[in-house]
Order: C-alpha cells, then sequence, then structure tokens
C-alpha cells in the first residue's frame, strides 16, 4: 500500500472513504467537484452520505415486533401478474385467504387472473387494468389486508408506501428497492404506518436453505465464521425477450456496476447469522469482471431484428463483493447473470462445528459421531446415508409441515411455504420472519456495491436500517417455535472384554431387548474403549430366538479410529415378550486385548 492511501486510511472514517478514489477507477466525482457525489459511467450519481446513519425521525416507532390484529381470513390484492400469479395461485391454494383484487397494466393479465379465481374460488375479484396508476385505485380501497406486488423494480417502492399509506401490509418481490435512499422510504413508512413491508424472498424457505436454519439454531455449525452465496443464472437469452422481466431488466445492466441481484443468495446467509437480531452487515467490498459476455451475445445474435446495438453494458459480468459483519464474520457474494454455467446460489456456511456448501448439497461435520455418523471426520464431505440421516434429525419443521402441500408449486415449493407463513403471521398478528429492516439491508447492496465499484472496491459502509435494534433482538425464531425432534442419545447395553476373544473370528450375541421398546429404526454402535488391540466385526445380525430381524454383513473395526462401526436395523412390529440378541463375528487385531461397549438408539 503507499503512503497516501495508508495515510488515508489511518485518518479517515469509513464512511469518508467510499468516494475517495472516485475519477481513479471508472466513477468520477462529478464534474463540478461536488464533494461526496460520485458519478457512473452510465451517467447516474450516487451520494456519498447514502450510507451515513439517519436518526428517526419523531413519531415513529420501530416495527422489529409489530403484532397486528388476528385476522380470520386474509383478504389480499396482487399488483403484477406474470412472476404474480404464483402468488395468486398459492393464495387460491390457501384456506385462509381470499383474493379480493388483481391489477396489472396489461389488461389480458388481469382478466386471466380473475377468470383463474372464479375457476378456483367460485369468486371474481374486482379487476385493476390498462394505465400504470390504476394500482393507485386498488389500495385505496378498505377491504384488503395485504397487497401483493411483483412489478418491474422501478415500481415496487411508490406501491409498497402506496399500499402502507392506505393502511396496508406490502409484500414486495425482490429486490425490494434499487437505491439506498429508498430502502430509507420503505423503513420509515413501515415505522411510520405501523404496517409490515415483506419482502417476497423465496429463496429464505427452500428446503436446504431451512435445513441450515435448523441447524444453525440448533447448534450444528457452533460459532458461525462465514457465508458464501450467488446469483448465477444464465439469462442472457432472457434479457434480450421483449415483454418478459428481462426487457427492463437489461437497463440495470447500462447504468449500474454492481450486484443487480444480491437478496436471493443473501437472504438465507443474512437469517442464519442473525443479521439486523445480534449481528449487522458492516462494510462491503466490490469488484466487477470486465462487461464482456452480454455486448458479446447480443452482437452474435442481433436479436429483436438489431434494436439494441447502441446499448452500452457497463455491469461486469461477474461481480464479487466481500460484506464484514459487526461479530466480525465475512460473507462472499456474487452476480453472474451472463456466464455459460449451471445455476447455483451457493448457499454455503461455515462454523466452527461444521461446514454446507450446495449445489449439490454437501455438508462436512467436525464431530460426526455426535450424530451417530459413519463419516471418519471433517476432512471429507458425509456420505448419502449420513447426510440423509442430518435431514433426518434436522430438515426443518415447517419445511416438514408444509412438504407435501408444496409439491408441484414454484420453485421445488419454496414459494408456497413462503407464502403459507407469511400469510400464516398476518393471519395471527404475529411478526414475520423478516420485517423491513431485512428488506432493506438485503436490497440495499445494490447500491453499495456499485459504490464501492466505482470507487477502485474502497470499503463502503452498510446502513443500519435497525438504527441500533440489532445490538438487542436474539436471532430469528423460526426454529424454535417447533422445534425438531430431539437427538436420541445412544445408551450403553452392552460391551466386549477379552474373555469374549480369540484368535480368530468368534461368534458372540448380547441380550438387548430392554433396549427395543417399539417398532421403528434403531442404531447400534461399536466403541473401542481401552486395550492394546481395535475390535473387528462383520455379519452384524439383530435376532429374536426364532428368527433374524436383520442383518447387515459389511466389515468394520473400532480402535483408535472407526470404521463402520454403525448398524442400524429396521424393526418392523415389536414383540413385546420376544428376547432380541445383538449378534456379530468378532475378532481383536492381532491379540486379545480389546475392551469396548455398545450403544443403542431408536432413530
Ligand atoms: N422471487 C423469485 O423467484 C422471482 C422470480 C421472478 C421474478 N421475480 C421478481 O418479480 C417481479 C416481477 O417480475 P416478472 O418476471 O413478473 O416481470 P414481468 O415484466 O414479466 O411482469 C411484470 C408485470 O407487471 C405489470 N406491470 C408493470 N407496471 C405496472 C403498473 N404500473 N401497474 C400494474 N402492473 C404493472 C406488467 O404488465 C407485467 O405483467 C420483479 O421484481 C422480479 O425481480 C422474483
Amino acid at each position: 500500500m503507499d503512503t497516501t492511501r495508508r495515510e488515508l486510511l489511518k485518518t479517515t472514517a469509513l464512511g469518508g472513504l467510499a468516494t475517495s478514489f472516485a475519477g481513479i477507477f471508472g466513477g468520477t466525482a462529478s464534474a463540478a467537484g461536488t464533494p461526496g457525489l460520485v458519478t457512473l459511467p452510465s451517467g447516474i450519481t450516487i451520494r456519498q452520505d447514502i450510507v451515513s446513519p439517519r436518526p428517526r425521525p419523531s413519531g415513529q416507532q420501530p416495527v422489529h415486533n409489530l403484532t397486528t390484529k388476528p385476522l380470520q381470513k386474509v383478504r389480499v390484492a396482487h399488483i403484477g401478474l406474470s412472476r404474480g400469479m404464483t402468488h395468486v395461485n398459492d393464495c387460491l391454494n390457501l384456506e385462509f385467504t381470499e383474493v379480493v383484487a388483481v391489477c396489472d397494466l396489461r389488461d389480458e393479465r388481469a382478466k386471466s387472473a380473475a377468470d383463474q379465481c372464479e375457476k378456483v374460488r367460485g369468486k371474481r375479484p374486482d379487476i385493476y387494468s390498462g394505465t400504470e396508476h390504476i394500482w393507485e385505485k386498488m389500495v385505496a380501497r378498505d377491504d384488503i389486508d395485504v397487497v401483493y406486488i411483483a412489478t418491474p423494480w422501478a415500481w415496487h417502492v411508490p406501491m409498497a408506501v402506496g399500499a402502507m399509506e392506505h393502511g396496508k401490509h406490502a409484500f414486495v418481490e425482490v429486490a425490494a428497492a434499487v437505491t439506498v435512499d429508498d430502502c430509507w422510504k420503505l423503513v420509515d413508512t413501515s415505522e411510520r404506518t405501523q404496517r409490515h413491508c415483506v419482502m417476497l424472498e423465496n429463496c429464505c424457505y427452500g428446503e436446504n436453505e431451512l435445513f441450515i436454519l435448523n441447524m444453525v439454531r440448533e447448534g450444528v455449525f457452533g460459532e458461525l465464521t462465514h457465508g458464501e452465496c450467488a446469483y448465477i443464472h444464465d439469462l442472457r437469452s432472457l434479457l434480450f425477450s421483449l415483454g418478459t422481466e428481462g426487457d427492463w431488466r437489461r437497463d440495470y445492466h447500462w447504468q449500474y456496476d454492481g450486484n443487480l441481484y444480491p437478496t436471493h443468495g443473501l437472504g438465507p446467509i443474512a437469517q442464519y447469522m442473525g443479521i439486523g437480531r445480534s449481528d449487522q452487515f458492516k462494510f462491503l467490498v466490490s469488484m466487477s469482471s470486465p462487461e464482456i459476455g452480454l455486448h458479446a451475445w447480443r452482437d452474435k445474435h442481433h436479436p429483436n431484428a438489431g434494436k439494441h446495438e447502441k446499448e452500452k453494458y457497463v455491469c461486469g459480468d461477474m461481480n464479487t463483493s466481500t460484506i464484514k459483519t459487526e461479530l466480525g464474520r465475512t460473507i462472499m457474494i456474487q452476480h453472474d447473470v451472463i456466464s455459460p454455467r449451471p445455476y447455483s446460489r451457493i448457499n454455503a456456511l461455515s462454523g466452527t462445528g461444521g461446514t454446507f456448501f450446495d449445489y449439490p448439497a454437501r455438508l462436512a461435520i467436525n464431530e460426526p459421531r455426535k450424530y451417530r455418523l459413519d463419516s471418519p471426520g471433517s476432512h471429507e464431505w458425509l456420505g448419502d446415508k449420513d447426510l440423509a440421516r442430518m435431514r433426518k434429525l434436522f430438515t426443518h419443521p415447517l419445511w416438514r409441515k408444509l412438504e407435501e402441500r408444496a409439491k408441484g408449486g414454484g420453485h421445488g415449493g419454496m414459494d408456497f411455504v413462503m407464502n403459507w407463513r407469511h400469510l400464516d403471521c398476518i393471519r395471527q398478528g404475529i411478526t414475520p420472519d423478516s420485517v423491513v429492516y431485512d428488506a432493506a439491508a438485503w436490497s440495499s447492496i445494490i447500491e453499495v456495491s456499485s459504490l464501492s465499484v466505482a470507487t477502485g472496491s474502497m470499503p463502503v459502509p452498510i446502513p443500519d436500517f435497525t438504527r441500533g435494534l440489532w445490538k438487542s433482538l436474539p436471532p430469528l425464531p423460526i426454529a424454535f417455535r417447533a422445534p425438531g425432534p430431539a437427538i436420541a442419545m445412544p445408551v450403553k447395553i452392552a460391551e466386549w472384554t477379552p474373555q469374549d476373544l480369540q484368535a480368530d473370528w468368534v461368534v458372540k450375541s448380547w441380550v438387548v431387548s430392554k433396549g427395543i421398546i417399539a417398532a421403528g429404526d434403531y442404531g447400534f454402535e461399536f466403541q473401542y474403549t481401552r486395550g492394546a488391540h481395535r475390535l473387528d466385526f462383520r455379519k452384524v445380525a439383530l435376532l429374536t430366538e426364532d428368527a433374524v430381524v436383520a442383518h447387515d454383513d459389511q466389515a468394520g473395526h473400532s480402535g483408535l479410529e472407526n470404521v463402520h462401526n454403525v448398524y442400524r436395523f429396521a424393526i418392523a412390529k415389536h414383540d413385546p415378550a420376544a428376547k432380541y440378541l445383538l449378534q456379530a463375528e468378532i475378532k481383536a487385531d492381532g491379540g486379545t486385548d480389546s475392551s469396548g461397549e455398545i450403544s443403542i438408539w431408536k432413530d
């Protein structure tokens, strides 16, 4: 680091750094040299003070624990009926919701949504369509509790603010807002009106994301240290598809160079880490690769008869940001909708107790024995059977509850789980899992990352939309509301000593009846405790005096190291009068000096 930069870092507060290098790295201080204004290559300006703390205006109350009047029926209205149709259909599948009105600029979409409601529920919702501001009439009605907003990003904030100003809860698609100023607008409106502004971040309700969240809350990951996430989705073709979201999303590729779609990856990581509740984003450093792939694709395919030839994209194909949290944790987040590669949100988490990586799902555990897994340790990912066991132990109660109903639903079922959960919170009058502070924090990364990129990857503070509340809030309680099944602790049921052993293989059986209390799946573990020799075992079987209940011939051993020392047997029908025996061929390696215990547990 050169002296000038070192001196600057020493003497300048983080908040003052963001724009200091404007001009050197592509973003420019404004022509007139206005301090604290960065002009992006697209001409868009970002003020340095967007990241400064903003005191709560008088008359506003926090909404982190806002409760509302419980409702028999939640009356919903929908604006935006492309992606929004998933939400309409989910609402039609919920016994406690009623779709009161539907709205879209396009008449045919609004009519088709109303047709669908009538077909399923026998009641036609009111239609609002045809003009850009017709939604204002709809949100002014007094018979709506929740307004869903699934429109282009530019409409999210005016619509959410309008809905809240008229006393409705706003459920707004991702990202809730594009600029930090707009994030604050959502926060201030939610606090002023005491209405919820919930961002529809469906990825927080995926099976794997809920599985990880539950494991985090149950302590499997120990102390969390690091997360990685992304939105990696080859959208090149979609971005030139007229009449779809690609058509307006492409605009952001000439406006900003940063992370344009942060919330799918970041939302789940933020919930694992308790961001906004016991920890908080502190600052971010971001850098982008060159922009190549989008214009190259356009120049090769000449979509829409060449009408986009003059567009000048600035958003790097790959944007990588790292976030530091107040507790010192780190998060790596990427955005790449251009490179030819399979979809991924990475969805990775590390703590002192384990590491998870998704795409495909992989888990490594520091103490596999604690969960009676076959894995020898943390140097390899758990095998399929072990991962299945962890899923059995830690699948989130919410996923368990809704899995069947969610089947066939949008995005592998997570859309339904999300909609059920958010609407059920409104029905009960309890605080939803994520509130306006989460929507703002996760969305603010768009502009904050763009500011960092424009200033040569300088660290940029991430606003604390909770205004310090995060310090006193406990992590998200979702996992505690209905805890997963307690982990069955193994109990000693038998043992081996040198007297049981000979030079060669010998058949030995142990009575295990008192550990078998009902039909179900049982685990048996051989664990060496002392002696010069390890115990080898094979042909392990569970018997009654009359029959073989189950057997597993695979050899294993237990000594300083354990290899296949857990055997699992299913008892389909329990006979309380029967004498159950565990039988195995055993031998110690090279002598008979081996002692150990056999434990049993019911899965
Ligand atoms: N969470 C997810 O998995 C997911 C998936 C897809 C899209 N989205 C989000 O959903 C939102 C919508 O995306 P989309 O793919 O449906 O876009 P889209 O462009 O296909 O559809 C938007 C709809 O909004 C309507 N609309 C536009 N302006 C309007 C106005 N002023 N009043 C009423 N209607 C208006 C359009 O006519 C259109 O039917 C975006 O925020 C997007 O990021 C989220």
